[in-house]
C-alpha cells in the first residue's frame, strides 16, 4: 500500500501547534546576558516536565554549504560558550573541521519556547574532552571508542563483536580515552529566545554580542 499523501496532509493539518496554555515572557525583565536567561528557561522547562530539555539540534554545513542537522546533548554553558561532545570523525566532526560555525536550536513544546544560538565553534583542550569522555557510561565510552559513528554499517554481527571487545577494553582500563572524542564549544554571537503565543503574537528577544558586550533587540 502506498502512503496517502492527502490523508497525511490532513492529519498534519489537524495536529495542534502552540495550543497552550503558554507562559508569558516579558523581555523588559530579561537579564543582560543570554546565559542567565537560558538557565532560567532551562529551570522552567525542567519544572514543566519537558523530556530531555538539554537536547538540542546542532546544524552544520559541508564544504559546499549543504546543511545537516542532528540532535545532541548540551554539556555545559559557560561564559557564552555552549558545549557539546561528539566524535571528530563523524559527519558533524568533519563538517566542523571544514567550517567551524554552527547553530543550535532548543525546542520545549509544553512551554511553546525555542532558543536559537549561532556562533563560531572551537574545540576544548584535550584534558577537557577526556574528562567529558570519562564521565560517560561504559556503553557510551565503548561506542565512542569504536569511532565509527557516521560510517555505513555493513555487518551487524561484526559490529556486535567490535562493541563487545570495546566494552571489555573500557572495563579493563577505566582511564582509557577515545582519541576521537571531542568537546566542542559554540562561542555564541547571537542567541534568540522565542516565546510562542496562542494568538500568534509571539515574543522574540535576540541578544547580539559585540566583543564582550551583549545588546538586545525585540524581533
Ligand atoms: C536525544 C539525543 C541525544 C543525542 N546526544 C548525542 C551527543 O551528545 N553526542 C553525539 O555525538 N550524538 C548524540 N546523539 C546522536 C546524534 O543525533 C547523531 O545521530 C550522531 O551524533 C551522528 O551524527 P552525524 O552523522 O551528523 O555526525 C543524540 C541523539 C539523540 C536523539
Amino acid at each position: 500500500m502506498t502512503m496517502d499523501a492527502k490523508a497525511l496532509q490532513q492529519r498534519l493539518r489537524d495536529l495542534p501547534s502552540l495550543a497552550g496554555p503558554l507562559p508569558p515572557f516579558d523581555p523588559a525583565t530579561a537579564p543582560g546576558d543570554p546565559d542567565t536567561l537560558f538557565a532560567e528557561w532551562l529551570d522552567a522547562a525542567i519544572a514543566a516536565g519537558v523530556l530531555e530539555p538539554h537536547a538540542m539540534t546542532l546544524s552544520t554545513v559541508d564544504p559546499i554549504g549543504r546543511p545537516s542537522a542532528r540532535v545532541l546533548i548540551l554539556k555545559n554553558l559557560r561564559a557564552g560558550v555552549w558545549q557539546f561532545a561528539s566524535g571528530s570523525g563523524s559527519r558533524k566532526g568533519k563538517e566542523l573541521a571544514g567550517t567551524p560555525r554552527a547553530a543550535l536550536t532548543f525546542h520545549w513544546p509544553v512551554l511553546g519556547r525555542q532558543v536559537r544560538v549561532r556562533g563560531a565553534v572551537t574545540t576544548a583542550a584535550a584534558q577537557d574532552s577526556a574528562a567529558d569522555y570519562l564521565g560517560r557510561s561504559p556503553g557510551a565510552r565503548a561506542a565512542a571508542l569504536l569511532g565509527l559513528q557516521s560510517e555505513v554499517l555493513v555487518d551487524d554481527a561484526e559490529r556486535a563483536a567490535a562493541v563487545l571487545e570495546a566494552v571489555e577494553r573500557v572495563t579493563r582500563d577505566p582511564a582509557l580515552v577515545a582519541p576521537e572524542w571531542t568537546l566542542f564549544g559554540v562561542e555564541a554571537d547571537e542567541v534568540e529566545f522565542w516565546q510562542g503565543d496562542e494568538a500568534r503574537q509571539h515574543v522574540r528577544l535576540r541578544y547580539t554580542r559585540r566583543d564582550d558586550t551583549w545588546s538586545r533587540d525585540r524581533l
